[in-house]
């Protein structure tokens, strides 16, 4: 069931973010490598609880049947269970391997908890199915967003900058660049569900309507989602060093926005 999700598609956009903001550094590829597997993992184990009958009730991901498809609810509950232990487990191999300063190493370790945990991911897919009553309209979008989608992107970058032994200062900005592209893709995310088909996703198309979840394009538009959505890459691209080291970020950066799936 682990294999199921982790294995069996997936653009491996996060792993991609990580890579390239560790290329801005002191790089070493199996570190990359390993560390990308970390986050997939985090990232495929959402994926498979996002999918429950109890959640999203989505029978199909990757153009394939969706973990509790294929193996139970209960198998695809300790998939996730067991995926989400596995990406601690390997990032913190990692970041012993990395030969990082013990409080940066804790600092690497303590950002991803926090992105997996209650104040960020599974915060934000809380908020996904119960939103903050506190808060409405687009303000209430933009809280889900950067905690369900959001964080785990801005990881991404922040963990390849810190193994990357990049300054504080640049790792904080590849860290609000994740952040904003976060923003976008899952703005963008929601567009797809529109107007994109459910074979060209590979997952339900029209899910969001189906569901009554609120998103940026049931609240503003569509048209005023995409610009949105491209502001914030524009505002990413402007936090990234100005040199050709920056070019295989920014073509990630375009391609997060400008995908078709
Ligand atoms: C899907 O993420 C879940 C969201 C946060 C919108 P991706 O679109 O990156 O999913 P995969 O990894 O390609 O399956
Ligand atoms: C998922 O958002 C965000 C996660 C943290 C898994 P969605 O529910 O919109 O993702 P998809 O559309 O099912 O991939
Ligand atoms: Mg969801
Ligand atoms: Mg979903
Ligand atoms: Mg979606």
């Amino acid at each position: 069931a682990m294999a199921h999700a982790l294995l069996g598609g997936g653009k491996r956009l996060r792993p991609q973010l990580l890579n390239a903001a560790m290329g801005l550094g002191e790089y070493r590829e199996d570190l990359a490598l390993r560390a990308g597997a970390g986050i997939e993992m985090l990232h495929a184990y959402s994926l498979i609880h996002d999918d429950l009958p109890c959640m999203d009730d989505d029978d199909l991901r990757h153009g394939r049947p969706s973990c509790h498809k294929v193996y139970g609810e209960a198998m695809a509950i300790l998939a996730g269970d067991a995926l989400q232990a596995l990406a601690f487990e390997t990032l913190t191999r990692v970041v012993a391997d990395a030969k990082l300063s013990a409080s940066a190493g804790l600092a690497a370790l303590g950002e991803f908890a926090r992105t997996a945990g209650p104040l960020e991911l599974v915060g934000g897919q809380a908020g996904d199915l119960e939103p903050p009553r506190e808060l409405d309209g687009e303000s209430q979008v933009s809280w889900i967003h950067a905690r369900k989608t959001a964080a785990l992107i801005r990881c991404s970058l922040s963990l390849g900058a810190r193994l990357g032994k990049l300054p504080e200062e640049e790792c904080a900005r590849l860290s609000r660049a994740g952040q904003l592209l976060g923003l976008a893709f899952q703005i963008v995310d929601d567009i797809l569900d529109l107007e994109a088909s459910s074979t060209e996703l590979g997952k339900t198309a029209g899910k969001d309507q189906a569901l009554g979840k609120r998103t940026l394009p049931s609240v503003i538009g569509v048209e005023a989602s995409r610009r949105r959505a491209e502001g914030q890459l524009e505002e990413a691209l402007d936090l990234l060093p100005s040199g050709p080291e920056s070019e295989p970020l920014k073509t990630l950066a375009h391609k997060l926005v400008h995908r078709r799936f």
